[in-house]
């Protein structure tokens, strides 16, 4: 059986269309691919879609973390949460900045890890006005950012960061201007809240450059859909903190 496979192989090696055939199947394989691919801009939107539908299913305190009504322990909570979401954002994002092979792209992401380090800095500043600490990063927030450090491809990270998680952020950037007294709310008007419309906007830009072939696709609906879970983890394992502390 083995020889007749081999006589066969070779038939075929030498038949004078053989490498002709196989160019034709190649042509119509790349032609399909194509064909079926999801054109980015379809590809963008129905992510969006995928992740609002998952957030919106979400408790409140799966998506939040901060009380609609502040006092002062509460706000100092809410604050350090924040800082080390903007400290640990800068460093993570400091290290994707060389696994994006697009110069344009690698500066944005640059710029974006010096609006990260401004945010961590005044975030930090008021907790200190209020006589808190900074304290130390919650165990899921670091899982939460070690998952984003295991992003290889520039998609993934792209998906999960920018695209998914500064979305949310955007939403809880408007609560705060509502919940928090007004100096810092002040803070987020001035120094952050326009900075995420920003990274919001380089998640677009990202997947835009980044998702044109199938695996790339899939690849980032992969990273989306795992970081949905960890940032969910995050914000309940501090909905957790808020009641052992008796602050809700
Ligand atoms: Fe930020
Ligand atoms: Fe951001």
């Amino acid at each position: 059986m083995a020889r007749y496979f081999t006589v066969l192989k070779i038939t075929l090696r030498t038949h004078p269309n053989f490498w002709k055939k196989k160019l034709k199947y190649l042509q119509i394989y790349c032609y399909y691919g194509a064909m079926t691919l999801t054109p980015v801009k379809k590809f963008i939107e129905q992510l969006g879609i995928e992740n609002e539908g998952f957030f919106q299913k979400q408790p409140r305190w799966a998506t939040s973390y901060w009380a609609s009504k502040m006092d002062h322990k509460k706000t100092i909570f809410a604050l350090r949460m924040r800082y080390w979401n903007e400290y640990r954002g800068a460093e993570v994002l400091a290290r994707f900045m060389f696994r994006v092979s697009d110069p344009t792209l690698r500066m944005f992401v640059g710029r974006q890890i010096g609006d990260e380090a401004k945010h961590a800095f005044y975030v930090k500043k008021r907790i200190e006005e209020l006589d808190g600490e900074v304290g130390r990063p919650l165990e899921e927030q670091e899982v939460f950012y070690d998952t984003l450090d295991g992003f290889l491809y520039p998609e993934e990270f792209f998906a999960a960061q920018q695209f998914t998680v500064e979305t949310q952020s955007i939403k809880r950037n408007e609560q705060a201007l509502m919940n928090f007294d007004p100096t810092t709310a002040e803070i987020f008007r001035k120094y952050i809240n326009n900075d995420e419309a920003f990274h919001v906007r380089l998640g677009h830009a990202g997947l835009a450059f980044y998702c044109i072939t199938k695996g790339a696709q899939e690849r980032a609906r992969q990273a989306a859909r795992k970081i949905r879970e960890k940032h969910v983890a995050m914000s309940l394992s501090h909905y957790h903190l808020l009641e052992r502390e008796g602050l809700l």
